[in-house]
């Protein structure tokens, strides 16, 4: 078993990379990767940078060139769903595009022509773990799905066009990305994200302040995630 974690920005991996033991580092496609132990489980740890070709990018590294069997992301999100509130954990269901849109040639908001599916599915597995680690470190989590495009979401009505048109409890900008190329790849992911902003007008003042707080938040839920997984293979 090999854990690899995605985060898009440097604050959403800092505490991983500070916890590494045995910590060997590549760089590759200008990503460093960090392969080492977390708790003891193989992990390797990689900052992508923001959007959906940087984060896809890096699971098709992961997968080529680390060999992992496991994905999680971990990072920061807007809230869609009004009960989850800053600090929160979102814990992906499945994750689809807001901004894939092929209407004219009678595919739904979301859908990647000829795919068979419109959101791709977490690993069943993986999305209880994230509960547990929720659960144990006293972290309120609502499970559901996911929405990710390459726009910051910062106003009422591009929020609420999202929740019309995709649902979703939470949004940003690499989750479905990873989930779909962990998919075509056939590897179990789960997309875990701190709210950090309501993703409404909002946001550009309480992103900054929450960022990362958020940030590291969610990081120490992958660490505790990742020692639930090391246990259970021990
Ligand atoms: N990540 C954190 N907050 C976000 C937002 N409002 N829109 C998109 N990505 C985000």
């Amino acid at each position: 078993m090999k854990l690899g974690i995605i985060g898009a920005m440097q604050e959403e991996i800092a505490l991983l990379t500070a916890q590494l033991e045995h910590s060997v580092t590549t760089e590759t496609a200008g990503s460093v990767f960090y392969e080492g132990t977390l708790h003891q489980l193989p992990v390797v740890v990689v900052c992508s940078g923001v959007g959906k070709v940087n984060a896809a990018l890096c699971v098709q590294i992961l997968a080529d060139l680390f060999h992992v069997t496991h994905i999680v992301n971990t990072g920061i999100a807007g809230s869609l769903d009004p009960q989850l509130d800053i600090g929160d954990i979102a814990v992906s269901i499945e994750a689809m595009y807001h901004d894939f849109l092929v209407g004219p040639f009678g595919y739904p908001r979301g859908q990647v022509p000829r795919m068979d599916v419109l959101a791709f599915p977490a690993d069943p597995h993986l999305i209880a773990l994230a509960q547990d680690a929720c659960r144990s470190l006293q972290v309120p989590c609502r499970t559901g799905r996911i929405v990710s495009g390459d726009q910051f979401v910062c106003s009422d009505a591009v929020k609420q066009d999202i929740i019309d048109g995709c649902g979703g409890i939470c949004v940003e900008m690499e989750g479905a990305a990873i989930a779909h190329a962990a998919y075509r790849n056939r590897i179990p992911f789960v997309i875990l994200r701190a709210i950090s902003d309501k993703a409404n007008h909002t946001s550009e003042l309480d992103y900054p302040t929450f960022e990362t707080q958020a940030a590291h938040h969610c990081a120490s839920i992958t660490a505790c995630l990742a020692q639930k997984l090391e246990e259970e293979n021990r």
